[in-house]
């Protein structure tokens, strides 16, 4: 199932609705006339048909019937309500993705019935800039064309990953809740420059694009972060006193603990 030709109904264009609608039209040869997003508030439709010129209504069993891909990005409260109501639009012949957090695809597949093609994704945040990370994982009736559908969808907004279903309460501890992580640091970082001096804004702009610029040098050049680092610590200099600096304060203990937190609670949210 490639995305050509293919209906998508987006139910839900919150943030992260918008986000892959925007990376989907950008990228994909899915045309505005083809795609049809739902809400509950008319505000969010207007904007969405303003800005996209995609079809909108509120009605999701009729979004339901006119696609062939469902991306369902509403809340995970309420699903339950959501699928009695749109249950019996679907057939074996409509792909339904979930980016719901901690709803598995056997949770989904209980709801839409069992022969429903279901894909799970787990996006974060970034993909609002097209920089997103994007676990994804098939539900039992899904096959390798669906999985392309789905692969074709998110690498829309950045990285696709395939995943085993037990290992997405950890994506949901290292990337689905990691910009959260990530903003402290810029934060800190900036904080740490105008204790030292610097005005806030030079101090956000150069804490910003070194998080940026040394994410880009580990993605372009393969290497291990530890090389990375390696070849920026002079003998004696400055990194390596604050490199030691910060392994007495526990940084890498700290990031670890934090991945491992976030996953078991997102384990115990989907109990
Ligand atoms: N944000 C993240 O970083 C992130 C990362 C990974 C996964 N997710 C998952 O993404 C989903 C959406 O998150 P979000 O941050 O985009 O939330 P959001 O901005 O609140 O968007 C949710 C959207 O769903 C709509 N909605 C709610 N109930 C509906 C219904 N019954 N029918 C039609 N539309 C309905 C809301 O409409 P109104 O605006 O009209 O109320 C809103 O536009 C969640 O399931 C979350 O677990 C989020």
């Amino acid at each position: 199932m490639t995305l050509s030709n293919k209906k998508l109904a987006i139910l839900g264009v919150g943030n992260m609705g918008n986000a892959l609608l925007k990376g989907i039209l950008k990228a994909s040869p899915v045309a505005p006339k083809d795609v049809i997003v739902t809400a509950r508030s008319e505000a969010r439709l207007v904007a969405a048909r303003e800005e996209f010129g995609v079809g909108s209504t509120t009605n999701n069993t009729k979004a339901v019937e006119f696609a062939d891909i469902v991306l369902l990005c509403t809340k995970p409260q309420g699903i339950e309500d959501l699928a009695k109501e749109i249950q019996p639009a679907f057939d074996s012949e409509k792909l339904l993705i979930s980016i719901l957090a901690g709803r598995t695809t056997k949770n989904l597949e209980d709801m839409f019935g069992t022969t429903t093609p279901i894909m799970r994704a787990m996006p974060n945040i970034p993909s609002m800039v097209d920089e997103g990370a994007t676990a994804i994982c098939a539900g039992s009736y899904a096959t390798e064309e669906h999985q392309q559908a789905t692969r074709a969808i998110f690498s829309a907004v950045g990285e696709v990953v395939d995943v085993a279903e037990y290992q997405m309460d950890a994506v949901t501890g290292l990337s689905g809740s990691g910009p959260a992580y990530i903003y402290m640091i810029i934060e800190a970082l900036t904080d740490g420059g105008v204790k030292m001096g610097l005005p806030r804004d030079t101090a956000i702009k150069l804490a910003t694009q070194t998080v940026l610029g040394s994410a880009k040098l580990v993605k372009e050049t393969g290497l291990h972060p530890a090389i990375l680092r390696d070849q920026v610590t002079t003998p004696g200099g400055t990194a390596i006193a604050a490199i030691h600096d910060l392994e007495d304060h526990g940084l890498r203990p700290m990031l670890i603990s934090a991945v491992v937190t976030a996953t078991e609670k997102s384990k115990e949210l989907g109990d």
